[in-house]
């Protein structure tokens, strides 16, 4: 565990702490977060950028047969069918396992430095409650907005009324009647993105001027425009993934370089503590920015190394 898998360039500062020796940045560190977030120095980390798993799936799958699977060690997430994906339990769950990893990640932040963590809309209050009680500021909510029709889940009850216990002219009077009605699941065009803040020390300016944190590139732009809180960029297809596509949820280069850019500037250190396919550390590191990331899965950790690789030549 914690091997280090890829150095791009040189790294600057150790940020590690001595119980764990070594350079950190510009490396991908393959193991489970909630450990290797403890071996950060305090004060280190410039900017977070992450997207963390959406704890929409695989918390309970007391639901198969057979009873309970064994809990998971590593914090992903497996399976579970439609009727279940609306447990409450859910929410609570990705609140908890967020909390411990909130608290590593203000501690290891500079005072006035900003975390972006997307989420999931019907969970972004969880996750945003797990920022504000370790101590981060909630300063916004931003949108990651996209226009590309996505899949929609909705769907008819038919199938549940053709299995009533109900002569067959009233299943079909019902279903005459529920014409059209589907399960309340709009289909989505965007995902949210928490913007919260390590609390500054002292005003705007006192901060700045001691950690170069606290305040945004107000001329960073999508579009031209002043930054707005709604981000319109379309998710990529399959093709122009390229090698990112093995990975289930990769996020487009475009979006994290927007977000690199507003929040922090060249030579400051990015932390991913979800790493993925590597998307957050290519944008850092074409932006010039130091990036430290951290994956579980090391098929993963292979995929980001060759994206990494292809990004420099
Ligand atoms: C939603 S994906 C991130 C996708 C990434 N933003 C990208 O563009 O490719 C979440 C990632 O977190 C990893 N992960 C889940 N639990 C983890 C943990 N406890 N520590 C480190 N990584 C973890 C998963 O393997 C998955 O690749």
């Amino acid at each position: 565990m914690f091997e280090i898998a890829l150095q791009t360039h040189e790294s600057c500062d150790d940020l590690l702490t001595e119980a764990r020796p070594g350079l950190a940045s510009n490396r991908i560190h393959q193991g489970d977060c909630r450990t290797f977030l403890k071996h950060i120095k305090d004060k280190a980390i410039d900017l977070v950028v992450t997207d963390p798993p959406y704890f929409l799936d695989g918390l309970d799958n007391g639901w198969r047969k057979g009873g309970k699977e064994a809990p998971r060690a590593t914090g992903t997430v497996g399976g579970l069918p439609v009727g279940m994906k609306f447990d409450p339990a859910q929410g609570k769950a990705l609140q908890q396992f967020m909390s411990g990893i909130a608290g590593e990640l203000i501690r290891c932040m500079k005072p006035g430095a900003f975390a972006l963590v997307f989420s999931q809309p019907r969970l972004s209050h969880r996750m945003a409650i797990a920022l504000e009680d370790q101590g981060f500021e909630i300063r916004d909510l931003c949108v990651w907005h996209y226009t590309k029709r996505t899949q929609f889940k909705a769907f008819s009850q038919n199938h549940f009324i053709e299995r009533m216990d109900l002569p067959d002219w009233k299943k079909r009077q019902i279903i005459a009647e529920m014409e059209g009605l589907k399960t309340p699941q709009l289909r989505g065009q965007h995902e949210s993105i928490i913007l919260a803040q390590k609390p500054r020390q002292g005003t705007f300016v006192e901060n700045w001027q001691r950690w170069k944190t606290g305040l945004m590139n107000a001329d960073a732009s999508l579009d031209g425009s002043r930054p707005s809180n709604v981000m319109q960029v379309e998710k990529a297809d399959l093709a122009e993934r390229g090698v990112a596509a093995e990975h289930l949820t990769p996020k487009p280069l475009r979006l994290l370089s927007h977000l690199i850019e507003l929040f922090s500037s060249e030579g400051q250190t990015v932390l991913d503590p979800f790493l993925g396919s590597g998307s957050t550390a290519v944008a850092a590191q074409s932006l010039k920015r130091d990036w430290i990331g951290i994956e579980i899965n090391p098929t993963y950790v292979a995929l980001a190394e060759k994206r990494l690789a292809d990004a420099m030549i």
